[in-house]
């Protein structure tokens, strides 16, 4: 069933769960993010990036696939656009099916932020599509521009979620994306979702969930946080299959590959206590 956000989101902070959030890179792996949400029963948001857009997979191929696999399963769907760059870019991933979008603006100030946000939103909710968007900003250990972490306060989720009207609020509290140096496990702060989550009604979310570790990630499910981002640990998760696997049979490596996102991800459903 394809759906937006709005209900999934809101069931997942009225039950103190998350639903996982997780990236897809190809075809395949919607097919397979989506078949296995329906084996287990339970809701999924299958995300791409728009910096994963390339050869591998753009946004009309996306759309198509996502909407096919979602539409004939009975769990809900939702097929995402995460790290929208412009309103360009969401405005094109909603006229081609997707429920939702993130407008990520993070790095821009609170004024542009929320300008841009804004004009996402009222072409997307014309359209019955949802909206995250986010304020502090989330680093990434992908990108050598991008290491700084700022924090998100607890007065400016609020101004932000009022001026904006975004549906779900990606907020940092201590998780970058990636692959985390020295593998450490990141210190969340859970005053900061603490007072964020009192703050507004606004549902939260997290990004960089791989190797943000399962007890942080766990407590951040119950103390306000609905969805939480996957990406690196599935992708990481299938590689390993691939480089364990003895051998070079194209169906065998695609199986392996398999096998270790659904476990990946299967993992994450149990500490995000979906429901
Ligand atoms: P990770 O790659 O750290 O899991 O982050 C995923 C993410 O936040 C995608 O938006």
């Amino acid at each position: 069933m394809l759906v937006n956000s709005r209900e999934m989101l809101k069931k997942a902070q009225a039950e103190h769960y998350a639903v996982p959030s997780a990236n897809f890179l190809d075809m395949e792996s919607i097919k397979n993010h989506v078949l296995l949400a329906e084996k287990l029963g339970l809701p999924l948001i299958i995300g791409l990036a728009e910096s994963h857009l390339g050869d591998n997979i753009n946004l009309e191929d996306a759309a198509l696939v996502g909407k096919k696999y979602a539409e004939q399963v009975s769990v809900p769907i939702v097929l995402h656009l995460d790290h929208g760059e412009s309103y360009e870019t969401c405005k094109k991933a909603i006229d081609l099916g997707f429920t939702s979008v993130m407008i990520d603006a993070s790095m821009k100030s609170f004024e542009e932020n929320v300008e841009t946000t804004r004009k996402v939103v009222e072409y997307a909710h014309a359209r019955n599509v949802t909206v995250e968007a986010e304020i502090g900003h989330v680093a990434s250990n992908f990108n050598e521009n991008d290491t700084e972490t700022l924090y998100t306060t607890a007065e400016s989720a609020k101004a932000f979620a009022e001026a904006s009207g975004c549906d779900s609020l990606a907020i940092s509290i201590g998780t970058a994306h990636g692959v985390y140096k020295a593998k450490a496990i990141p210190e969340i702060s859970f005053d900061s979702l603490n007072a964020i989550r009192e703050a507004t009604d606004v549902p939260l979310v997290l990004h960089g969930g791989s190797g943000s570790g399962d007890d942080n990630l766990s407590r951040c499910a119950k103390e306000g946080i609905c969805k939480v981002n996957v990406y690196t640990d599935l992708y990481l998760a299938a590689m390993k299959e691939h480089d364990e696997s003895d051998t070079s049979d194209y169906f065998k490596i695609q199986k392996a590959m398999k096998k270790g996102m659904n476990e990946c991800l299967t993992h994450y459903y149990k500490v995000f206590g979906t429901k």
